[in-house]
């Protein structure tokens, strides 16, 4: 039985965690075992997402943030080159690429799905691009094999920002982070679809390029605690940032890995429940994330133009968990430098409304949801309840 920490009705809050039942006495067996840093644990965790994946490795980290700073770093993105990255992202995407000296260019979305297509990739790609981030959104797939042979030729890497999009597919049905030709970014912080309560995970392309990331996560030293205990002395190879991950972070990723089928089932349901409920609002647009492909991360609207904030507040003042997600970074105060006029992202940024989302939620919590939308849409036809 799902174990849902008790708190407010579920509807009240944009997102939370959602727990099994045995992650609480995981964590406590983690905390009683006394080996809080990198442990066979984390290696344990690595390993069980790889199989799911099925693929050789996956790197643990700290965070999605790191897993994306350090994979930038692994792609060689660094002070005088350039990563191709969409403004309609969370910040984290953007400070990540900052960590490594490499300046981000903006580029474009599609509105209707929030993420970024190849032929606006082609038209931003220069001399110094040395990366480009897809951003995920939603954890929808992005299909950039169109561009695969340019991107080759230049030596430019993707890496794939999935941080909503663990366990989603993609085009050809192949998980997300399966792609052998790019780097994926996981976040499996506290509201992800897999949480650890905090901590990344990055799928490598090489064995090296595995090593590298090992290096880079744990000080630039190579050598294993294992190999430490029995030396007087390590080696500082090369630069490093510690970004491991922590044995307790592993021991709640790990059962939530073992449950993560009921989660993604009822992160389907819910989102499909809500699709359904959104048909007769003529003025509201649902973001399209690809369900059948995806496990949603969240459940994001369009709304009529001018109207969102007031419907914001309201659906707050009701006791509702709307959000939004995001408003776009190249007009925030520390990305102006990189600013270019983006009027589609703009527009969509004014108009975007999350839904109260997570798998805490039932469809039997949508009509009320829906019910306090059509209530502050005056035009719309009240939702059935
Ligand atoms: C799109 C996106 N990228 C990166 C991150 C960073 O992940 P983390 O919070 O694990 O550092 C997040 C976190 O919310 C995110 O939503």
């Amino acid at each position: 039985m799902p174990n849902t920490p008790p708190g407010p009705a579920p509807a009240s809050q944009n997102a939370r965690p959602f727990l099994h039942g045995p992650e609480t006495a995981a964590l406590t067996a983690a905390l009683e075992a006394g080996q809080y840093g990198h442990s066979p644990l984390v290696e344990q965790f690595e390993q069980a997402v790889a199989a799911y994946l099925g693929v050789p490795q996956m790197v643990a980290v700290a965070s999605g943030t790191a897993a994306l700073h350090l994979a930038l770093l692994a792609a060689g993105a660094g002070p005088g080159s350039e990563v191709v990255v969409p403004s309609q992202t969370y910040c984290a995407t953007l400070h990540a690429i900052l960590a490594t000296g490499a300046h981000p260019r903006f580029i474009e979305i599609n509105p209707r799905t929030l993420c970024i297509e190849d032929t606006a990739v082609r038209a931003a790609l220069t001399d110094v691009t040395r990366a480009v981030v897809p951003v995920l959104y939603g954890g929808r797939a992005i299909d950039l094999s169109a561009l695969h042979d340019e991107l080759h030729a230049r030596q430019i890497t993707v890496v794939q920002d999935a941080a909503h999009a663990f366990g989603s597919r993609n085009p050809d049905h192949t998980l997300v982070g399966a792609q052998p030709d790019l780097l994926t970014c996981f976040s499996f912080g506290p509201i992800k679809n897999l949480t650890c309560g905090q901590g990344g995970g990055i799928i490598p392309r090489t064995p090296a390029e595995a090593a590298t990331l090992r290096s880079l996560r744990a000080l630039g030293i190579p050598q294993s605690q294992p190999e430490r205990a029995t030396a007087t002395t390590y080696t500082v190879e090369q630069f490093g940032l510690r970004a491991t991950m922590s044995a307790l972070n592993a021991a709640i990723g790990l059962v939530q890995l073992q449950h993560f089928a009921t989660a993604a089932a009822r992160r389907k349901t819910l989102w499909r429940a809500y699709a359904t409920g959104l048909q007769p609002f003529a003025r509201v647009h649902l973001v399209d994330i690809d369900i059948d492909r995806t496990v949603p991360f969240n459940c994001v609207v369009h709304l009529p133009g001018g109207e969102r904030d007031r419907v914001f507040a309201q659906m707050r003042g009701a006791g509702l968990g709307v959000g939004v997600h995001y408003p776009p970074n190249h007009t925030q105060p520390a990305f102006r430098p990189w600013h270019r006029p983006l009027p589609v992202t703009e527009r969509s940024g004014r108009q975007l409304l999350s839904l109260p989302f997570h798998p805490g939620m039932t469809p039997a919590d949508v009509p009320p949801v829906l019910a306090a939308l059509a209530h502050s849409l005056p035009t719309e036809p009240p939702c059935a309840s």
